[in-house]
């Protein structure tokens, strides 16, 4: 069984949608041993909690710099044994280390197709408030590796939803995370602990 530890900042909706889908029997191979937050008031702590789900708070701003943090970061992982982190909305940037010390062992949900609307300064809302003023007619969301390159580590899985006429931000959002976030992470997530994602140069073999 993988130690899975979900790594949030927010409402936690990705959070519940692994927690749903581990109660469902959907999360082959792995369980989600600890939630570690960035921030002490994020409602995906009080998820956790009521799913008994051990729960840690760690804040950037508690911390030197990013460096200090993400060392910070590395000792609770380590201590949680963890076999997968999943950010799961978590808007703090760690830093190469720590990504070097998990490589193709940690994983992200972006609200885009990756390689468009990601990088820096693309997160959340921000994402969907792009996506309709550039006026493209479809987007989505990405499962992605995490490497030192914001976004840019190998793609796992990606699904689409149309941008529809009259979507605010919010909309958009909303329709990316029933239809696409909240299927294809817990997807990703049971993948990797049935050990059917490979990665060979900077591309993975998934084996659904
Ligand atoms: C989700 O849409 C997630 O994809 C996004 O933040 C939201 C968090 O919601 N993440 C990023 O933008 C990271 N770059 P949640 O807390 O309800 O899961």
């Amino acid at each position: 069984m993988k130690n899975i530890v979900v790594l949030v900042s927010g409402g936690g909706t990705n959070l519940q949608a692994l927690i749903d889908a581990e109660k469902r029997g959907d999360i082959k191979g792995g369980k989600i041993t600890c939630v570690i937050s960035s921030k002490a008031d994020a409602y995906a702590l009080e998820r956790a909690k009521q799913n008994g789900i051990a729960t840690r708070v760690l804040v950037r701003k508690d911390y030197a710099d990013v460096h200090e943090y993400s060392k910070a970061m590395l000792a609770a992982l380590n201590e949680e044994k963890a076999d997968l982190v999943v950010y799961a909305g978590f808007m703090t940037i760690l830093d190469e280390t720590l990504c070097r010390a998990y490589p193709n062992k940690m994983m992200n949900v972006h609200p885009a197709l990756i390689p468009s609307f990601c990088g820096k300064g693309f997160y959340g809302l921000h994402v969907h408030e792009a996506v309709l003023e550039k006026g493209v007619k479809v987007t989505g969301a990405t499962v992605h590796f995490v490497t030192e390159v914001c976004d840019g580590g190998p793609i796992i899985l990606q699904d689409t939803v149309p941008v529809l006429n009259g979507d605010t931000p919010e909309i958009l959002q909303r329709r990316v995370m029933e239809n696409v976030e909240w299927k294809i992470l817990p997807k990703a997530v049971s993948l990797f602990c049935q050990d059917k994602i490979k990665v060979e140069n900077g591309r993975t073999i998934v084996n659904e």
